[in-house]
């Protein structure tokens, strides 16, 4: 059978679908876009979905919002490979994957509360990437390496 064929949320008239997200991960993809604070933001979440790809993902559908570059990178930094799809008029006008950058720059802060990029408000947080698998990044100013459950605590 299909993806398509199990699909398991209805299909949406305007807005970004986000899928290919790792199994687990939807809630905090909704956590990163601030959803539960928005009650005028409709969203589908199916969870545990099988997919040939992944064996098994997370899908999030949120109508009548399309995603800035910001909202997209920290996106990639807990579900790169994600596919965005933007809908309008029930019918697929863009369709593309996000990646993380190599410099993930001001989406997020340093763990340390000790580096300067916490103390002085005119620096922005600056990382490198380390490795994918486990996720972990590299603070510019004061090397803290960070790694997922401290990366998804500090995004911005
Ligand atoms: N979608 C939606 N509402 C629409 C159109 C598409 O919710 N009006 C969703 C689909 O359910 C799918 C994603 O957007 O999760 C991509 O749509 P489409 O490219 O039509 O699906 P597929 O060809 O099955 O692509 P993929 O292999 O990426 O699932
Ligand atoms: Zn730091």
């Amino acid at each position: 059978m299909t993806e398509e064929k199990m699909l398991k949320v209805e299909k949406i008239r305007r807005g970004t679908v986000i899928d290919h997200i790792p199994v687990g991960r939807a809630f905090k993809v909704l956590k990163i876009l601030k959803i539960s604070s928005d009650p005028g933001v409709t969203v589908s979440i199916a969870i545990h979905v099988k997919s040939k790809k992944m064996g098994l993902k997370d899908v999030v559908k949120i109508e009548d919002r399309i995603l800035d570059s910001s909202e997209l990178n920290k996106i990639a930094l807990i579900a790169d490979g994600a596919t965005i799809t933007i809908v309008e008029d029930y019918g697929v006008i863009k369709k593309f994957v996000v990646k993380l950058p190599d410099i993930i720059t001001g989406i997020l802060k340093c763990s340390n509360l000790k580096c300067v990029s916490n103390m002085e408000g005119s620096i922005i947080p600056s990382f490198t990437l380390i490795s994918k698998e486990p996720l972990t990044i590299k603070c510019h100013y004061c090397e803290r390496e960070m790694e997922t459950e401290e990366i998804v605590e500090n995004i911005l």
